[in-house]
């Protein structure tokens, strides 16, 4: 069975002149151990599909519908207390911002230790020294000492690897991380990524990454959805993916990465702007953009599986 299987989520705004469907139709599925990227545009709904995962969605942001199974068990038909059993449990989130998962007037060590004691029965001591482990753990120096410190007597960086210690104390099956190091510098971010990876794969977790830059992550999932305007465009491993890119969209968020082989030369940005979802056009989001655009694409394309690759798109690139 599969660890997290997400069908057909979709997830809207409500606002007195109508509804935004900021995430619609978003299905994959995820094995243990299994890393998985999202990736697209800010404004594609990568957030959205998170939060709707963690039922972290605040009004007027509320599922429309789908179904969304962990270990067999519907998370959206869960209860608040069902919830706070599972999440910074089995499920744990890290957000672009440290500070929305730690408590600013609380030290760092007594905060993780509280993560461990809300779900187990521990002593402080015991709760303590699992603290000083995952903080040893995600690459923090002289972790006794730090587990006196308030975050702000952090740097950035220490901050969100603190987040990360807390998300991965109890060893959760499932961890989403929200564009966590894209406020950090490259040599940061760089080692957090190749810390994130080895963590995974030392305690079995899986994870969903989410990251506006394919480049950034290409080297840590082993699969990617590609979002745009709310729907996953083309989904698939990554190596196939990235080498041959059968959604115009991919390949146009390929070519736009920069290539050590091209310094100096002009990126190739897709023309056209992302859509605003309260006037999405009617067919394929991202027809207006497409050079490879027909009228049959004034439907929205549904989802077809091409050798292990998912895809949204009447006129895909050659596979081959
Ligand atoms: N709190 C909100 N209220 C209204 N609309 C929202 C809200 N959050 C997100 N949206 C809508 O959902 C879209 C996708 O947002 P988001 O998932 O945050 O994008 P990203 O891919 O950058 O994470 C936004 O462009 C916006 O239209
Ligand atoms: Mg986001």
């Amino acid at each position: 069975m599969a660890l997290l299987e997400v069908s057909g989520l979709s997830t809207s705004f409500a606002f007195a002149h109508g509804a935004v469907k900021a995430v619609d139709g978003v299905s994959f599925t995820l094995e243990p151990g299994e890393i998985l990227g999202i990736v697209g545009e800010s404004g594609s709904g990568k957030s959205v599909t998170a939060f709707s995962l963690m039922n972290l969605l605040d009004p007027p942001g509320r599922v429309t519908g789908g179904s969304v199974r962990f270990k067999g068990q519907e998370l959206l038909a869960c209860s608040p207390r069902q919830w706070q059993a599972l999440r910074g449990d089995r499920i744990a989130m890290v957000f672009q911002d440290p500070m929305m998962s730690l408590n600013p007037v609380m030290r760092v060590g007594d905060q993780l230790a509280e993560t461990v004691l809300v779900h187990y029965r521990r002593t402080r001591a015991q709760a303590h020294a699992q603290a000083v482990d995952a903080l040893a753990r995600v690459g923090i120096p002289a972790p006794r000492e730090r587990m006196r410190a308030y975050p702000h007597e952090l740097s950035g960086g220490m901050r969100q690897r603190v987040a990360i210690a807390n998300a991965l104390i109890n060893r959760p099956d499932l961890i989403i991380a929200d564009e966590p190091t894209t406020a950090l510098d490259v040599t940061i971010q760089a080692q957090i990524l190749y810390e994130m990876k080895q963590l995974v794969r030392e305690t079995g977790a899986a994870a969903i990454w989410i990251s506006h830059d394919l480049a950034v992550v290409k080297d840590l999932v082993d699969r990617v959805c590609v979002m745009y305007a709310g729907r996953v465009v083309e989904q698939g491993p990554v190596a196939e993916l990235i080498s041959r890119p059968l959604h115009p969209y991919t390949r146009g968020l390929l070519d736009s990465l920069p290539t050590p082989a091209m310094r100096g030369a002009t990126l190739r940005a897709i023309p056209g702007a992302a859509p605003a979802l309260a006037a999405l056009p009617p067919g394929c989001a991202f027809a207006p953009r497409c050079p490879r655009a027909r009228p049959a694409c004034a439907q929205i394309p549904v989802e077809t599986t091409v050798r292990g690759r998912t895809l949204r798109c009447f006129y895909p690139l050659e596979a081959a």
